[in-house]
């Protein structure tokens, strides 16, 4: 390894060694890492929550500023042109990444506005009242509320798959909760909270098999693993740009063409359009029938670059490297005494959580700040997750890692929560 965080280096497996020099290849690419909080090296944890940029991500977006912009799907002058060219480059590329056809591909915010599309505008066409929707008690606000919204609305019941001691789905209700009443399955792809990667191939078998659609919440998997929608055969299924080192407020929707033929629209006004008379209108095709206005040209078209500067780094590895690290991360975690880590799942990804015996993760959180180690404290939008995962608090702290982190900075957040120990006391 080029570069040492800490003075005494742990004995490592080989996995992840691999995983730190890995990681060296990459922190390069991101200047952010270099910097300094409370005097001290930068130790960034928080990946669930949003990635880090790399230098191709912020030269992209400048460079679109400065040469290309544009309003896109308006103008016939040659910057719209080009725009509308990179605009729809770019689709065709995010869309490659997930293996889904472009046309399929609805650009959208984030995550949660690829559920709150699909709730409102395919949820009110066709869910009725004693409808079943099926989600999960680990599930994030934003797959909870906006079916909830619908369920309010049309008199539909909304029924939760429960998980296992491990954090694991519990799949054993599986022919109990996906019936010929359930219309939708919507499931996290993987926990922000407890890491848990869900059995989406099975869960797509069984609800197809009952006439039911699933929509897969794929925010926190798309940016650590390979991901193919064709091969999980969802019906749906979002991501967010800025958790994969994209900017903030671009994300994907994916919608089986059918499905997306046969939806309203969400949003009405510019784009969205075919004809507009003064009695009525008519829709343009998907996927523009989804992006209704002036889109986020900018962050759309670096969301090209995005997945370009991903699949250059290969996926596979990605997952191997984070893999290594989250079995090294909690393996560290539970020598600490008095500290709990959530979430066993066999196969579990980088987003850790856990808590501290008398210590509120907060301040837990604020000391490791004052180390220069960044992670998350709180209820992590999954407030009936904490309830049912019983934590004092109805919070946790979270560690999440990413492709540029290393056992060194796992060992500086670990020797970071021991200072934190005894300063509260054990
Ligand atoms: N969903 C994001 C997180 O888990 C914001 O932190």
């Amino acid at each position: 390894m080029a570069e040492t965080l800490v003075e005494t280096p742990r004995k490592l497996d080989d996995a992840v060694r691999r995983a730190d020099e890995h990681a060296m290849r990459y922190r390069g690419d991101f200047p952010i890492l270099d910097r300094k909080v409370h005097g001290r090296p930068l130790v960034y944890l928080d990946n669930s929550a949003t990635s880090q940029k790399p230098r191709v991500v912020l030269d992209a977006l400048n460079d679109y500023y400065t040469r290309l912009n544009a309003n896109v799907h308006r103008g016939l002058h040659t910057l719209s042109e080009e725009a509308t060219n990179a605009y729809e480059a770019s689709r065709e590329r995010v869309a490659r990444f997930i293996n889904a056809p472009p046309q399929n591909l609805v650009f959208v915010r984030n995550t949660t506005e690829g559920i709150n599309l699909v709730a409102s505008a395919w949820g009110r066409k066709n869910v009725r009242a004693g409808d079943e929707i099926a989600l999960s008690v680990m599930e994030h606000h934003s797959n909870i509320v906006p079916w909830q919204m619908l369920a309010r609305e049309t008199g539909a019941v909304i029924r939760y798959f429960d998980i296992r001691e491990d954090g694991s789905l519990d799949m054993d209700k599986a022919a109990e909760l996906i019936t010929e009443k359930t219309r939708m399955v919507s499931l996290a792809h993987m926990s922000n909270v407890l890491g848990t990667v869900n059995p989406i191939e099975a869960i797509v078998e069984r609800a197809h098999e009952a006439g039911a659609l699933v929509f897969v919440d794929a925010a926190q998997s798309v940016p650590h693993m390979p991901v193919d929608v064709q091969r999980l055969g969802c019906d749906f299924f979002a991501f967010s740009g800025h958790k994969m080192c994209g900017p903030t407020g671009i994300g994907g929707l994916y919608g089986r063409e059918e499905l997306l033929e046969a939806m309203d629209p969400y949003m009405g006004g510019g784009s969205m359009i075919d004809e507009v008379r003064l009695d009525g209108f008519t829709c343009a095709d998907i996927p523009e029938k989804f992006e209704a206005g002036t889109p986020n040209i900018a962050h759309a078209i670096v969301f090209g670059v995005v997945v370009d500067y991903l699949a250059a780094i290969g996926m596979e590895r990605i997952h191997a490297h984070e893999r290594a690290l989250t079995d090294y991360t909690v393996e560290r975690l539970e020598e600490i005494e008095g500290l709990t880590v959530y979430g066993h799942a066999p196969g579990r990804g980088g987003a850790i959580s856990f808590n501290l015996d008398n210590m509120h993760p907060s301040d837990l959180s604020t000391v490791l700040d004052r180390q220069g180690v960044a992670i998350r404290a709180g209820h992590h939008c999954a407030q009936p997750l904490m309830r049912r995962l019983g934590t004092s608090y109805g919070a946790t702290a979270r560690a999440s890692v990413y492709f540029y982190n290393t056992s060194d900075e796992i060992d500086i957040m670990v020797d970071a929560i021991h200072k934190a120990r005894n300063l509260f006391g054990p």
